[in-house]
């Protein structure tokens, strides 16, 4: 089953780089900007650490692996494998790029294509969704594949609808970038974690959503 959303497909698809600038580590000016103004962002990324346990030696996939920053720092902690898949080329060529010159393309490969129509022939330890439910029209299908594909942890972010930013991001995606995004509420991911099914959760709501780490059951 597809969960195939064309608009997130071809915005993504024009802005690999200024996407990537928000990550960007290398200039230490403008890291310290990126994080005290999109402070959510570096949320995801503490709380991925935090909850990953283990990931020297690990397999990981990273869904909607953007420009592959999530990728390529498990690489850099220890990871034997990390698979980012994302539905836009040009983020796809962003990651290898980036990956190359971070000297861990050897541990890093980087799939153009949708992660729900993809056959993936092993599971992985570790599996990331950063960003990515947020564009998902039917999460409860890809809920299922992820928990299948899942030996031991599955790391999640999700947005949840406030009446300003909300809004506001309806306008900037949907109206101005005819790319539909989706909101999520503490009941309804608890429904979807455990019809998956997974295990053992965690559920931290932040000020504009949530972010899920859940065992395999
Ligand atoms: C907001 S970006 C997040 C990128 C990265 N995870 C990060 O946090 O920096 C979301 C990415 O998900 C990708 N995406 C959305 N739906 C997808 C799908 N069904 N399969 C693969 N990639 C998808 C988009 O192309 C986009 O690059």
């Amino acid at each position: 089953m597809s969960t195939h959303n064309r608009g997130a497909q071809s915005y993504f698809d024009k802005v690999p780089a200024e996407w990537d600038a928000l990550y960007a580590h290398e200039n230490r000016l403008q890291y310290r900007i990126n994080r005290l103004l999109r402070p959510g962002l570096y949320a995801r990324h503490d709380f991925t650490f935090e909850q990953a346990g283990q990931i020297e030696g690990a397999r990981v996939l990273d869904i909607g692996c953007g420009t592959g920053r999530f990728s390529i720092e498990f690489a850099k902690r220890g990871a034997a494998q990390v698979v980012g898949i994302d539905f836009a080329p040009h983020m796809v060529d962003f990651s290898r790029a980036i990956a190359q010159r971070m000297q861990v393309a050897e541990r890093c490969s980087f799939i153009c294509g949708d992660f729900m129509t993809h056959q993936f022939e092993q599971p992985f330890d570790i599996i990331i969704a950063m960003g990515l439910f947020d564009y998902i029209r039917e999460p409860q299908p890809m809920f299922t594949k992820i928990a299948q594909l899942t030996r031991r942890v599955f790391i999640g972010s999700f947005p949840r609808f406030s009446l300003l930013w909300g809004l506001q991001r309806h306008v900037r995606y949907y109206w101005i970038r005819k790319c539909p995004i989706y909101n999520y509420t503490r009941p309804q991911l608890e429904q979807l974690y455990q019809t998956a099914p997974f295990g053992k959760l965690t559920l931290v709501q932040q000020r504009h959503g949530f972010l899920g780490a859940a065992a395999r059951a």
